[in-house]
């Protein structure tokens, strides 16, 4: 199951320490401008070894066209786009060739299928991400023409919490922090879990402007439901909120509702889905990440053939993988909101007859 989407339709392949990874996105309309040093900018902000608060893995992310584009115009037909591994190490997988390494998927790939390519989790490292995160910039283009606009940054970091939230300033920081105050206690939180060999965990904010009335389709295809499912496919996320989440459990229904008036929602505890429909006002997704699983501290493992032994990883690994995830929730609410957008044409007759206008 490689494939996301309805109308829209993301399809990835590939593998960590393979040729190469890369996508087909079906379903763009024809004559969308496609700026590709958007596309590049983008995986630009994923890509790691940007700093010491990431691995030190510096893969180029080189991404290639290969199809569906024409003069710069999409053409109507799948675009597929590649992005070459450069930078592998796999060497450095050899001493967990016959191992699993704990919280990483090596038990359960090699127990479903019998084998695994070992060299940094083959398909199930987050590397196969920056394919999700191509697509996503396209998905990005279209909404941009529809005045869609997403954002994202991190709200908590090894449980330091933002208390308040700057997207301007979390564009600039290397941790993509939303706090300006909070910023240098999470970063010596990830530096310091660094120096530990150890890892931490971290929470990223994603929000939608400019969402139309509308998009979501009751009942098994529901907007928030959809989000949900994007942002817990992504590597390592643990728990997705939509609006106050959780939070709302511990409200009234005085305090959760949003009272509305001529003039719009008066707040937004709902995070701008109703009843799985978007209701025009900000979307807002928490994607919470575990902490990064693989550290460099003496772990109890078995092998494969279920002998106890003791894994020490080598590797470049990200200490808070919630950093570089912040730009994958951003591709993947794109991703759901212009298959959405899609999914919305022709719900109404009028949508129909603007669209086949009678001779
Ligand atoms: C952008 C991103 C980068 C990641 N980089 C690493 C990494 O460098 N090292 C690592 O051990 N895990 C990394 N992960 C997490 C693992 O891929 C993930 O935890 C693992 O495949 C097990 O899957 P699960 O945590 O979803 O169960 C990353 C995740 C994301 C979203």
């Amino acid at each position: 199951m490689n494939t996301f989407g309805k109308k829209l339709t993301l399809t990835t392949f590939g593998e960590s320490h393979g040729k190469a990874i890369g996508c087909i996105l079906d379903g763009v309309p024809a004559g969308l401008k496609i700026d590709e040093a958007f596309i590049q900018s983008e995986l630009d902000r994923r890509k790691p070894g940007k700093s010491k608060l990431e691995t030190g893995r510096k893969e180029d992310d080189r991404v290639e066209i290969l199809s569906g584009v024409f003069e710069g115009l999409s053409t109507g037909t799948p675009i597929a786009m590649v992005i070459f591994n450069t930078n592998q190490k796999s060497k450095d997988y050899d001493s967990i060739k016959n191992l699993f390494r704990p919280g990483h998927a090596d038990f359960t790939y090699f127990h479903k299928y019998g084998l695994r390519d070992y060299r940094g989790g083959g398909r199930s490292s987050a590397r196969e991400t920056a394919a999700r995160v191509a697509g996503g910039a396209i998905a990005k283009l279209m909404l941009q023409e529809l005045g869609v606009a997403i954002q994202s940054g991190l709200c908590e970091v090894d449980g330091i919490k933002a208390e308040k939230i700057d997207f301007a300033h979390a564009k600039g920081s290397k941790l993509y922090a939303l706090d300006p105050n909070k910023e240098a206690q999470q970063e010596a939180a990830i530096l310091t879990a660094k120096e530990a060999h150890d890892s931490v965990g971290g929470v990223v904010l994603t929000t939608a402007t400019g969402v139309p009335v509308g998009l979501g389709e009751p009942l098994y295809y529901k907007l928030d439901a959809v989000l949900a499912d994007a942002m817990m496919g992504i590597n390592a996320a643990k728990a997705v909120e939509i609006g106050d989440g959780i939070a709302s459990t511990h409200l009234k229904g005085s305090q959760n509702n949003d009272p509305i008036t001529p003039e719009g929602f008066k707040s937004n505890h709902s995070g701008g889905i109703l009843g799985g429909i978007s209701n025009g006002d900000t979307v807002i997704v928490k994607t919470h990440f575990k902490p990064t699983p693989s550290i460099f501290k003496e772990q109890e493992t078995v092998t494969v053939d279920n002998e106890p032994t003791v894994c020490n990883l080598k590797g470049r690994h990200d200490p808070c993988v919630a950093i570089r995830g912040a730009v994958v929730c951003e591709a993947m609410m794109a991703l759901v909101l212009a298959d959405m957008a899609l999914l919305n044409l022709g719900k109404k007759m009028d949508h129909l007859k603007a669209l086949y206008p009678t001779h």
